[in-house]
């Protein structure tokens, strides 16, 4: 009956993945086991703890349905999803900065004609979003799927509201670029936001008293064949919480400047009613391969 200490435990539940067939996957159960061990090491943990934190994961699990991924908030505040983000894009060549995809993509959103009005009539300040997709050299990327979404002016996606049953989306599209590698559409300012509190995780980051809240952005997943996707946001410049954003996903260069203006036509011509605000971004792709993200529901079903 073999009786190992605490160190030659870690040793032998190493040896018991010695038979795993694919080697990433032996690597991968190696690691964690031997960070796991460690961290319970260091720490001294308790029974006490590790029950707690048996149980905080499974309310974890259990606030998961199909439109809420609390796993996935859970990466994303402790900076996981950013590292994971980081780890892949070390070289950037001058390509648009990439940040968190978040648990609001649903994926399959429906192809708007240019200057459409995405937010379905929502109240809020009246934006203009024009952006155009290049390659690192700057040639515009023509028929390039841009889908889009935000959050509505008071801190809700669409998915978040009872009516997205009944009503469908709002707030989030896809537009094609045209030959320039130019797109545009209207919407609401959107605002900053707090993530979901009413899960273990909210409770959590009230817990170690950090606040819960995201800088105003609009995501954008810039999908170009022979290109990586570009998962990413513009952030508002000014917003207060662009230094504590609560996921850690600010980028300088996604920081942009939303000028207020008061012209009585928008940039493709029709007229504007009261003061309005212009997005302008730019997003460079990198030559490269990989799949799209796969929306959360669909992931949800495949599982
Ligand atoms: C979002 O921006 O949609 C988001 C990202 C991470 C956690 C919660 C929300
Ligand atoms: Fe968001």
């Amino acid at each position: 009956m073999p009786q190992f200490n605490d160190t030659e435990l870690t040793a032998a539940v190493v040896r018991s993945f010695e038979e795993t067939p694919d080697p990433r996957v032996k690597f991968l159960m190696e690691e964690l086991v031997k960070s796991l061990h460690d961290f319970v090491r260091k720490t001294d943990l308790t029974f006490d703890e590790w029950g707690s934190a048996i149980d905080f994961l499974t309310r974890v699990g259990q606030k998961c349905t199909p439109t809420r991924q609390e796993f996935i908030l859970l990466s994303d505040v402790l900076g996981v999803s950013m590292l994971v983000d980081a780890v892949n894009h070390r070289e950037r060549d001058g390509a648009t900065e990439t940040t968190v995809l978040g648990p609001f993509y649903v994926g399959e959103h429906k192809p708007m004609p240019h200057g459409a009005d995405i937010s379905a009539n929502l109240t809020g300040e009246r934006m203009f979003v024009k952006g155009r997709v290049t390659d690192l050299k700057g040639k515009p990327l023509a028929g390039v799927p841009v889908d889009v979404w935000h959050a509505d002016d008071d801190g809700y996606y669409d998915t978040q509201r009872p009516m997205y049953e009944t009503e469908g989306p709002s707030m989030r599209a896809r537009f094609i670029t045209d030959a320039d590698g130019r797109f545009f559409f209207r919407t609401i300012l959107p605002c900053s936001y707090p993530i979901p509190t009413d899960g273990p995780v909210g409770e959590m980051i009230l817990q170690v008293r950090r606040h819960p809240n995201r800088p105003a952005h609009i995501h954008f997943l810039v999908a170009a064949p022979g290109h990586e996707p570009l998962i990413t946001h513009v952030f508002i410049e000014g917003d207060k919480y662009l230094d504590t954003d609560v996921v850690f996903g600010v980028k300088d260069d996604l920081i942009s400047k939303v000028e207020k203006r008061s012209d009585p036509v928008m940039p493709d011509g029709k007229p504007a009613a009261a003061p309005w605000h212009l997005m302008t971004y730019d997003f460079r792709v990198k030559p490269g391969v990989g799949a799209a993200p796969k929306p959360l529901m669909a992931a949800t079903e495949d599982a």
